[in-house]
């Protein structure tokens, strides 16, 4: 279960570190009453919920492409950046947090709501 930080007032949930995430390999993080992934691209880092919202598939065994995440299952795509389908029979966003480098941590505020 990943540990929770304080970090300017904030309660954060420490997912990994820097160095686990290369471009290409999404890491899977099994967190309280959700799962998420965590990709890296041209020196950022993205995070989303790992289950695709079209089905089982998780998306941090998918396959990456740019900033693009193909689902293993039925091959449905999403823009890892923004959380939003790109390929069918994905239709519904994903969610995504915005991840904060604590100390070559990524952490996330695990009750930010973005996208779906
Ligand atoms: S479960 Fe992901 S495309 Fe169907």
């Amino acid at each position: 279960m990943p540990e929770s930080i304080t970090h300017d007032g904030r309660t954060l949930l420490v997912l990994c570190a820097v160095g686990d995430v290369d471009d290409d390999t999404p890491v899977q993080v099994n967190g309280p009453g959700i799962d998420y992934a965590v990709f890296s691209h041209e020196g950022s880092f993205y995070v989303t919920a790992d289950l695709c919202t079209h089905g089982p598939g998780s998306l941090a065994e998918g396959y990456v492409e740019g900033c693009e995440v193909e689902c293993p299952f039925h091959q449905g795509k999403f823009d890892f950046i923004t959380g939003l389908p790109t390929s069918a029979p994905c239709d519904t966003p994903l969610r995504i947090w915005t991840p904060i480098v604590v100390d070559g941590q990524v952490c996330i505020d695990p009750d930010e709501k973005r996208g779906g």
